[in-house]
């Protein structure tokens, strides 16, 4: 696809569901028992993976385009699947099943596509084997495919070397099964969607620092869910917003809550105009973000923030380029293994537009200011990198051409819809 420099960004976006909530409504909804209804799901790649793997083991989901409706069958309804689970592209999905099968009394095998088999997984191996489960990487590499033989699990208090959601999900999940507490302690606090919904639909999370911990064998009640908008997809727009001339955007319904929101605190840091209104905190808190075009400089962005950016480092790279002055990036080293290795993408990809950017070993460092020029741009089948530079070409002189622009249906199938209105 080619995209072109915008002279004129204005009106309105309902940015689609959140990502993270709406994989969790499907797991949380087929192991509680009774109906879940899930409002505002994403019906993204990733998402419809996750409901095809529970349809498989024997949960009936009815995906209409008003709303999911979620058949649960309790803890301990689900039935083995008569084939390999699939889960595409989709780490989420991938990693919280785990810490479900492992409490299942039977065996399962799950893969996923180029990407997923290259991620890494001892990650979720290592806890989910110290709880009493069965895991082997097949291909002996610590990636998938796994095969997962349930097991009657014990409670541990797991200490995990990165600050993952998936990994403390995968666990607290598991723990849903185990004969104790349960806990996990992070270096930092990652974002906390499983510990609000699963407390939501009865169980008993506990949070303390960056320490959570779940009761075992709580009776999961089927619930009506709200899914906010995806503060992660919002951030594309908000990028857009603050660095296309003349640009003013109002971006509706984002999930702003604070284990998510690192990229409001650095765009307001980098000197971005951004108002939050009609402000609610029901559950998850959300907004209506106001974003005007604004100058830019660069800042320094480092340690506790970044588990609450780490989705939107790519995007924030593209504000850097075009803020005046020095932006480094530091703590970021899962970066190179998230869907692509965003540290060699982004600086291969920017360096390409005309950007001074050098990849470390942790994050990057970008001189901004320098004007960029369209580019070919390889997103690697990786919808941040192909939203990234969607954004980025706004702001380049000529074109740009985005080679595997259709990895944005992993979680944001109209996106280039939504941009398009923004930009005539
Ligand atoms: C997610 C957690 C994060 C994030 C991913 C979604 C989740 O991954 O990058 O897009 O829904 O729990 P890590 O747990 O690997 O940091």
């Amino acid at each position: 696809m080619i995209f072109q420099k915008a002279h004129h960004l204005k009106g309105e976006v309902i940015i689609p569901g959140d990502k993270s909530i709406s994989h969790r409504a499907v797991m949380f909804g087929s192991l509680a028992e009774g109906t879940t209804e899930v409002l505002n799901f994403l019906q993204g790649a990733d998402c419809l993976s996750t409901i095809d793997c529970f349809r498989r083991m024997g949960i009936s989901i009815e995906n209409t385009p008003d709303h999911i409706l979620i058949h649960g069958k309790g803890l301990h309804g689900l039935h083995k699947p008569g084939a390999i689970l699939d889960t595409g592209n989709s780490g989420t999905t991938t990693r919280l099943i785990s810490g479900i099968l492992a409490g299942q009394p039977f065996e399962t095998t799950l893969t996923g596509d180029a990407s997923i088999q290259k991620r890494p997984m001892r990650r979720i191996m290592e806890p989910l084997s110290m709880m009493g489960a069965d895991i082997t990487s097949l291909h002996g590499n610590d990636c998938a495919p796994l095969r997962i033989k349930g097991a009657p699990l014990h409670g541990i208090h797991y200490h995990s070397k990165v600050a993952s959601a998936q990994v403390k999900s995968a666990i607290l999940l598991a723990g849903l099964y185990a004969d104790d507490t349960t806990k996990v302690t992070e270096p930092t606090v990652s974002r906390n969607h499983s510990e609000i919904m699963l407390n939501y639909f009865g169980a008993h999370v506990h949070t303390e620092g960056t320490t959570a911990a779940i009761h075992p064998e709580p009776r999961l009640q089927g619930q009506k869910v709200c899914v906010p908008g995806d503060i992660s997809s919002a951030a594309y727009f908000i990028a857009a917003g603050l660095l296309v001339p003349g640009a003013e955007i109002l971006i509706r319904n984002v999930g702003i809550n604070p284990t998510r929101d690192g990229i409001l605190k650095v765009a307001r840091a980098m000197g971005g105009d951004i108002t939050l209104l009609n402000v609610s905190h029901n559950g998850e808190p959300t907004a209506d973000l106001l974003v005007k075009h604004s100058s830019l400089h660069g800042i320094t962005v480092e340690g506790e923030i970044i588990p609450t950016l780490i989705d939107e480092l790519p995007i924030i790279n593209v504000m850097a380029a075009c803020a005046e002055g020095t932006t480094v990036i530091k703590d970021a080293a899962e970066l190179k293994v998230k869907e692509s290795n965003r540290i060699d993408v982004m600086v291969n990809c920017l360096n390409a537009m005309g950007c001074d950017i050098v990849g470390t070993e942790d994050g990057m460092v970008i001189h901004g200011g320098k004007p960029l020029h369209g580019a070919v741009i390889d997103s690697h089948m990786d919808h941040r990198i192909a939203m990234s530079f969607a954004i980025a070409s706004l702001i380049a002189d000529g074109d740009t051409r985005i080679n595997g622009s259709d990895a944005v249906t992993i979680s944001y199938p109209n996106f280039y819809k939504d941009l398009l209105n923004l930009t005539h």
